[in-house]
């Protein structure tokens, strides 16, 4: 199977092997034709973001404005801090040039000469192995002002690589960009979407690392060369991170719709020791977690994860096997959340609290049936009111799990409950001062 994002070329990290496989060929392509030809060429090869919500890439880049005063951006979303998410460092370390052209070739479509790459803020070997490798292309002429001679174009593009805030609120695109600006780290409300009102006020598009990186194959082999790989309606390969209980954990690049089981168990070799498996969560921790009997079939791609009652996310797949404590799981992703949760909305600032308080309460031994439907109530309350995803993020794994594992929830509660204890936990309010005191 052909890799498209990360192929099997020894050192194609290194200028002048990328160079020697054809690299920049396809932006020289792209800037021989008009930028809307080469937003067709996308929007027809059906290329889907890789960064979570799977939206159409060349869509997404139509929605800038043709004509305006104001300068255009492009960002690059590199902040990759979704637990079970670490496709893209793959791309900065092993192929960073194929990610540069598709830069130069979306800036070009969209009218864009600056364009930013938004690395996680931990990533220090990542930044400096990303920045290396543009240092490397500025410094042969390919990208910046040295590139209209280079590639004998009008064009010319600068980029920039920008360490993140080390919050995993800074991934949502609308807080990379005031991130970017030096502010705080806030998801903005939307509308205005980026392409109106993005970076500085100006249109901007924000893709993911892996989105990008796809681009340049797209160009020199065609559109439908590209569109015929896996499943029609979510072509490509994706990068496929396996973590948790498989003897071979790591990213596989496969076609889209490859079973899920065949990525656990011939990919990733199986579960150790054979055991049983208990539960999957398939794109990242933040997606609708699936029981182990609901695997069989499954395919991994937008449609048939929908399809299965879950969704492909940044393609990060959880595996947990038959001793698994899911209780643990749960409330150490709620801790995640809460904590990451950049307060701005009620919902999500107290929902996620509470979620992560009543799971601990739970695994302490201390929780009732109660709390099984509290849980679900909570979340319901967070998703859908808040202005950025993170609401969903911290509700789905939260009400799908609950509610796809009640018994397995049941069974952790149905042993007497330390009444004392419960109720001291249960109260949700910061406080030492005993109800009686409150005052409306
Ligand atoms: C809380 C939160 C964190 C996110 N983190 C990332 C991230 O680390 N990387 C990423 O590409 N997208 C992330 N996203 C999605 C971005 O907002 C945006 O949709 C994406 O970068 C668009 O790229 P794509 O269309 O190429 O997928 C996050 C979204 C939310 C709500
Ligand atoms: S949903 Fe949560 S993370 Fe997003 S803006 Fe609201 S408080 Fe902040």
């Amino acid at each position: 199977m052909e890799k498209i994002v990360l192929p099997d070329i020894e050192n194609i990290h290194i200028l002048d092997v990328y160079i020697e496989n054809g690299g920049f060929s396809a932006a020289k392509k792209a800037f021989a034709q008009t930028s809307d030809e080469v937003i067709d060429q996308v929007k027809k090869s059906g290329l889907r973001g890789r960064g979570g919500a799977a939206f159409s890439a060349g869509l997404k880049w139509s929605f800038m404005p043709k004509t305006t005063d104001k300068p255009k951006y492009l960002c690059i979303n590199g902040d990759e801090s979704e637990p079970g998410s670490f496709k893209d460092r793959q791309i900065f370390e092993y192929n960073p040039h194929q990610l540069i052209e598709g830069i130069l070739i979306t800036a070009y479509a969209i009218g864009a000469k600056v364009a930013y790459i938004y690395i996680r803020g931990e990533y220090h070997k990542w930044v400096k192995l990303m920045q290396k490798a543009l240092d490397d292309a500025y410094a042969a002429g390919y990208v910046g002002e040295a590139m209209k001679e280079k590639f004998g174009t009008d064009f010319f593009c600068n980029i920039y690589v920008h360490k993140g805030a080390g919050a995993y609120i800074c991934g949502e695109e609308s807080s990379l960009m005031n991130s970017l600006e030096g502010k705080r780290g806030y998801p903005r409300v939307k509308p205005p979407f980026p392409a109106q009102n993005g970076l500085w006020g100006c249109p901007t598009t924000i893709n993911n690392v892996e989105t990008i990186t796809n681009i340049p194959p797209i160009i020199s082999k065609g559109w439908d060369w590209f569109s015929k790989i896996g499943e029609p309606k979510h072509p490509g390969t994706i990068l496929f991170g396996v973590s948790g209980h498989v003897n071979k954990p790591g990213v596989y690049e496969l076609p889209s719709g490859t079973l899920l089981t065949d990525i656990i168990y011939n990919y990733a070799g199986g579960v150790p020791g054979n055991k049983d498996i208990l539960c999957v969560i398939p794109g990242g921790s933040s997606m609708p977690p699936l029981r182990g009997d609901q695997l069989e079939g499954v395919k991994m791609d937008a449609e048939s994860l929908k399809a299965a009652g879950s969704a492909i996310g940044t393609g990060g797949i959880m595996v947990m096997d038959e001793d698994t404590d899911l209780v643990k799981v749960l409330a150490r992703i709620s801790h995640f959340y809460h904590h990451e949760s950049c307060g701005q909305c009620t919902p999500c600032r107290e929902g996620t609290g509470w979620l992560e308080k009543i799971l601990k309460r739970i695994l302490a031994g201390n929780g009732s049936v109660s709390d099984i439907d509290l849980l679900i109530t909570v979340a319901n309350q967070i998703e859908g009111n808040t202005i950025c995803a993170l609401g969903e993020a911290a509700a789905w794994p939260v009400r799908f799990m609950v509610t796809r594992f009640r018994d397995y929830f049941e069974a952790r509660v149905s042993k007497e409950v330390n009444l004392k204890v419960a109720n001291k936990v249960h109260s949700m309010r910061h406080t030492e001062f005993p109800l009686a005191e409150v005052k409306n």
